[in-house]
């Protein structure tokens, strides 16, 4: 068993575990590390348990465990969810004790993990992320949330989990596009913090997009690492520490969102990342040869980064509403350099304007 990666955050410390087949040890991994279960709830959706739920649950036969499908994608991300989930949860008699398991993509991970942080004020849950994106990122730190039509993940909670398993082998039959959604956040970690990643993004994109599992353990572990110490250092994103993590994010939501969430998280972020950088090199915080870098680094992995038309004064106002906006002022996280710590800065919306060509 890979030792774990651990996130140091008092009593709510927890270990990562990550590496090809790890879930083959969950019943282990679940008896070290969450004590006292009198039962289990699977929040999962159809697709992802077809893949492997059965093989978990035989893994698990020896707990009380049921399980719960939920949609696929950001249809998880509802009310109507998460109080079906919550009815659930009811029926099924889950007490203090009992752990809700999120095997999944970001959304279920994000959904299944809200209902655990209010249902009883809060049981336990374990994170199993299936996707590049919620093994770098959503299942990491405690962020859980739900969107509303007015906006991306505006409700939610900070509720750690007990323990995250990340399973390499499973990103295999991710499909590409979803691969690349991850990706994004990777190279999101390259540029705010980890020059040798970025290298080796360009040097074994064709290897990466096959998700060969060696280099998606390594990719895994070196993007954990980093969010691991930012969340340890801010755990509630109130310290300017975590929000470097919001890297593409300003716009990247708003791009999710006023589209329907036709382009993805990843793909919205990438287009995201590239304007931010546009922005910082047009303030002069970024080299123009570091705009450039990310822009092929981008577009050689698949990864869109034109700005789809939009409405300006829509994107404005949604733009507002987002939890990144702190008295009406737009802050963009602005690079500075590949691997360097980007600035946090409000961009005066005329800027916006002249440097998106909007
Ligand atoms: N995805 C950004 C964060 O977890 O803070």
């Amino acid at each position: 068993m890979p030792a774990p990666i651990t996130v140091e955050l008092e009593e709510r410390s927890h270990h990562i575990f990550i590496g090809e087949k790890v879930l083959e040890n969950i019943e282990l991994l679940i008896k070290k590390n969450v004590h006292e279960i009198t039962s289990c709830v699977l929040v999962t959706s159809s697709s992802i348990f077809d893949l492997y739920g059965t093989s978990i649950l035989e893994h698990l036969s020896e707990l009380k465990i049921e399980k719960i499908l939920v949609p696929d994608g950001e249809a998880a991300k509802s009310w109507n969810v998460v109080e079906a989930l919550l009815g659930d949860y009811i029926e099924k008699g889950l007490d203090r004790k009992s752990v809700v398991i999120a095997l999944g993509g970001g959304s279920v991970g994000d959904t299944a993990g809200f209902t655990a942080s209010i249902y009883l004020r809060g049981i336990r849950y374990i994170q199993i992320p299936t996707t590049l994106l919620g093994q770098v990122d959503s299942a990491i730190g405690g962020k859980t949330a739900i969107n509303h039509s007015k906006g991306k993940n505006l409700i939610g909670s900070f509720y750690q989990p007990t323990l995250i398993i990340c399973d390499t082998s499973v990103l295999k039959t991710l499909p590409l596009r979803e691969l690349r959604s991850g990706l994004a956040e990777v190279i999101k970690y390259g540029v705010i913090s980890d020059p040798d990643l970025i290298t080796l993004l360009e040097n074994k994109g064709s290897f990466i997009l096959k998700a060969d599992k060696k280099l998606m353990t390594q990719i895994v572990k070196k993007c954990v690492l980093i969010k691991a110490k930012l969340v340890e250092e801010d755990e509630k994103d109130s310290k300017g520490k975590r929000a470097i993590l919001n890297y593409g994010h300003t716009l990247g939501h708003v791009i999710e969102t006023l589209s329907n969430h036709e382009i993805n998280h990843g793909e919205a972020i990438s287009i995201g990342m590239l304007a931010a950088s546009k922005i910082s090199e047009n303030l002069g915080y970024l080299k123009y040869n570091d705009f450039e870098r990310q822009e092929n680094l981008l577009k050689s992995l698949g990864l869109p980064i034109k700005l789809p038309k939009l409405n300006y004064n829509e994107l404005i106002s949604v733009m507002k509403r987002d939890k990144k906006t702190e008295a009406g002022s737009i802050n963009f996280i602005l690079p500075t350099g590949i691997g360097k710590t980007p600035i946090i800065k409000p961009v005066p919306e005329d800027t916006i304007l002249k440097v998106l060509e909007l």
